[in-house]
């Protein structure tokens, strides 16, 4: 049997939670420490799937990896032996695209297969292709890899992306670096990673201007050196937990976060008639009984994150009165609506809006993640429905949330990893 989280809802979260690096910028991250022969030590690295697969596929090609603690790793990437990365989990992860970047800078060579990642759109790589081609790198497809070199190695090209991508914009950040001459990348995205990433390669000895904004510039140097870097706080990971905070109707102080980075979803909790209190490193989110309805479009950052629509979502399924939700960014990332609505929901979904009539209840069902935020969104679910609620395909959860489970026992929920059928058994017992 696949793992399974099991759970009985309806207890409103109560107390504190911490929250642990950001996955996405960790990604990005892992694969610029290519760049350089000297040490890298990344700290606050979330021990999560993705970012395992990772650093396994650096160790592949000949890189040094080792963990000094569970969240602090060490990475010498002098001894690279290869610029081709293939493994069979490397297939399964967006992220593994930032290879192509981070080789093609180091090496003028990348051959890296087409990449994988959670079923939510056709998630195109034209503008990374782009990117490196406007730096002088020819780009082919080929047996299913990207396959990329500059023979007369990079140079700096003005490049303006046609469609803001975060993928796009960390991987010709990547590749740029060591160019020869000034890159400006025009219609770059912003979000708190995509800044991560940019401080991580200057503390390297890169020099990067304008991450956060519009426009990156960056002029070329010779060589980076090694450098020791904490990872940011992840910005969907806190705001996970302040939505299940507000759909269980709890009280939860979320530690370790940026508030600033978690105003699009502060905004909305508030919408609905939620308490928001901010610190300076943390937020406490007052769950309201009754919570009202309001409209969420996703948007690149600052406005609202794709990666958190599927939580909101559920949170609205149980405000009093109907909302709409847009989805702007990924055009298939509802399908976990059907799973919702086996426990109840009412949404209906027409293309890439989603209107939410809320409920008194949810009840508990036997549902399927499908994806790493629709899992998430499935246990908020299942912690605030009556009875027994069962998440299945519990590893795209895993692909992003460190030990998801006991996070949300330390709150108070009633929910576990079943390993087995008997586990999931004695639950179902205790929980009659
Ligand atoms: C990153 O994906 C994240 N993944 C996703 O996180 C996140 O949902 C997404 O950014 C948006 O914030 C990683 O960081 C590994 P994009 P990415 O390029 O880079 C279109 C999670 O749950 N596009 O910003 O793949 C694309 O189709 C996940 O942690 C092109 O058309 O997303 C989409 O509509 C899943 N051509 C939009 O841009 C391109 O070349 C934004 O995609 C690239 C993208």
């Amino acid at each position: 049997m696949e793992q399974q989280f099991i759970m009985r809802g309806g207890r409103p979260l109560h107390g504190e939670v911490t929250i642990g690096g950001a996955k996405n910028a960790a990604l990005g991250i892992i694969a610029g420490a290519l760049l350089t022969d000297e040490e890298v030590i990344i700290e606050n690295l979330p021990d999560v799937r993705d970012v395992n697969v990772m650093l396994e596929a650096l160790r592949e090609i000949g890189a040094r990896v080792s963990r000094t603690d569970r969240h602090t790793v060490s990475i010498l990437a002098s001894e690279v032996s290869g610029v081709s990365v293939d493994d069979e989990f490397i297939r399964r992860i967006r992220a593994s695209y930032y290879f192509i970047g981070a080789l093609l800078g180091k090496y003028q060579r990348a051959n890296v297969p087409l990449p994988g990642g959670c079923a939510i759109g056709s998630r195109p790589i034209d503008q990374h292709i782009k990117g490196f081609r406007a730096l002088g790198s020819e780009v082919q497809i080929r047996n299913g890899c990207v396959a990329a070199e500059a023979e007369e190695g990079l140079r700096g090209a003005h490049i303006y992306l046609d469609v803001v991508s975060v993928g796009a914009t960390i991987n010709i950040m990547l590749a740029a670096v060591l160019a020869e001459g000034r890159t400006i990348i025009e219609n770059v995205a912003k979000e708190p990673h995509i800044v991560d990433v940019a401080n991580f390669l200057n503390s390297m000895g890169a020099n990067i201007r304008g991450a956060g904004t519009d426009t990156i510039r960056i002029r070329g140097v010779r060589r980076l050196h090694g450098t020791s870097y904490a990872v940011i706080p992840d910005q969907i990971e806190a705001g996970t937990f302040m939505c299940a905070a507000a759909a269980s109707r709890g009280d939860v102080l979320i530690k370790n976060v940026i508030p600033k980075h978690l105003e699009s979803i502060s905004a909305k909790l508030l919408e609905m008639g939620n308490t928001i209190i901010e610190y300076d490193e943390a937020v406490r989110v007052i769950g309201s009984v009754m919570q009202r309805p309001t409209d969420v479009k996703t948007l690149p950052y600052p406005g609202f994150p794709t990666d958190m629509q599927p939580q909101i979502t559920v949170t609205l399924a149980l405000a009093r009165g109907s909302s709409v939700v847009t989805e702007s960014i990924f055009e298939n990332r509802f399908r976990y609506v059907d799973e919702l609505a086996r426990m109840g929901s009412r949404i209906k979904v027409d293309g890439n809006v989603a209107v939410v009539e809320g409920v008194k209840r949810l009840s508990g069902a036997s549902v399927n993640a499908l994806d790493l935020r629709a899992g998430a969104a499935l246990v908020i679910a299942g912690l605030c429905a009556e009875g027994v609620t069962t998440v299945n395909e519990i590893g795209y959860i895993q692909r992003g949330y460190e030990h998801f489970e006991e996070k949300l026992r330390g709150l108070g929920a009633e929910i576990e990893l079943a390993d087995s059928e008997r586990d999931a058994q004695r639950f179902r017992l205790r929980a009659l």
